[in-house]
């Protein structure tokens, strides 16, 4: 039955745990497959095209696998290929989430001054998918976003807390003090730092969106009809395309537990072993 399937979660890398763990709270009764493309590990810094490649044939994969549903966790990805995968999933009938929109709303509901800002990776401030979003749903919001790329690097290195993170912390967000009174964190890795970001900015509300997905997740699957029935234990996997150890070691800081089982894929398209993934990937832009 489609309903007893997963629900894929795609990520550049190791952050999408967060929404992963997000989902997983709010929708324990859910078996969860998550992609990590730990090869090609960041997205944040590539072009467009190529955040839209790399993305179809990751889906590619997932779908490959059987999944219900496709949640793409990586925010650049979110950005850049959202409607692409949109396009390529829906003859085959799989609904794509991406994590701006519930991001995008949460933070309208919380801001009490009508300012918001978004911090992410450069593709991420640089698609402006964040900005456009805000300004359409709330017209006359007023909208900051600044790029903060080396708190990825300190997010992997699990330098969470110190002076490190307190100084490039305050460093990036300097420029938001004493203007916005909400700030999104657009991008997986980003809700490890909300201690340093919030000594940043003090007083400031900081909307998770992994959080905020995960609801519009249980949302889509009651409205869908697709919560899972079945009374068994639900099943969590993760695929890797590099370094399946490596994702463990640091994807335990992300998890809290040890991401466990772990399989290497190839996701390149001449890998892919069925139709599915080269129909997807024609399906693309
Ligand atoms: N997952 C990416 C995001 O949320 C961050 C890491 C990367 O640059 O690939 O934008």
């Amino acid at each position: 039955m489609k309903e007893d399937l997963p629900i894929g979660i795609f990520d550049s890398g190791i952050g999408g745990l967060t929404v992963l763990r997000a989902i997983r709270r709010h929708l324990p009764r859910e078996s969860l497959l998550y992609l990590g493309d730990t090869a090609r590990v960041p997205y944040g810094t590539r072009s467009r095209d190529t955040v839209i490649r790399y993305s179809l044939g990751v889906a590619s994969q997932l779908v490959e696998h059987g999944i219900k549903m496709l949640v793409v966790a990586c925010n650049t990805a979110s950005t850049h290929a959202l409607e692409a995968l949109r396009r390529a999933a829906s003859p085959l009938g799989i609904p794509v989430l991406g994590v701006i929109e519930p991001g995008v709303d949460r933070a309208i509901q919380a801001t009490r001054n009508g300012h918001v800002a978004v911090i992410g990776t450069e593709g991420t401030i640089r698609g402006a998918r964040y900005q456009r979003l805000l300004m359409e749903r709330r017209p006359g919001i007023r909208v900051s976003a600044v790029a903060c790329p080396l708190f990825v690097a300190l997010a992997e290195e699990g330098w969470l807390e110190g002076t490190v993170p307190d100084l490039v912390a305050n460093r990036y967000l300097q420029p938001l003090r004493d203007g916005p009174d909400t700030v999104i964190l657009g991008c997986t890795h980003y809700p490890l730092l909300k201690g340093a970001i919030s000594r940043a900015l003090p007083g400031v509300e900081l909307v998770d969106s992994a959080d905020a997905m995960a609801v519009v997740v249980e949302r889509e699957l009651s409205h869908l009809e697709l919560a899972r029935p079945s009374p068994d234990p639900p099943k969590t996997s993760y695929l890797v395309t590099d370094s399946p150890r490596r994702f463990e070691t640091v994807g335990s800081r992300f998890l809290d537990q040890l991401p466990s089982p772990v399989e290497l894929v190839d996701v390149t398209p001449m890998a892919s072993s069925q139709g599915s993934a080269i129909i997807f990937q024609r399906n693309g832009p």
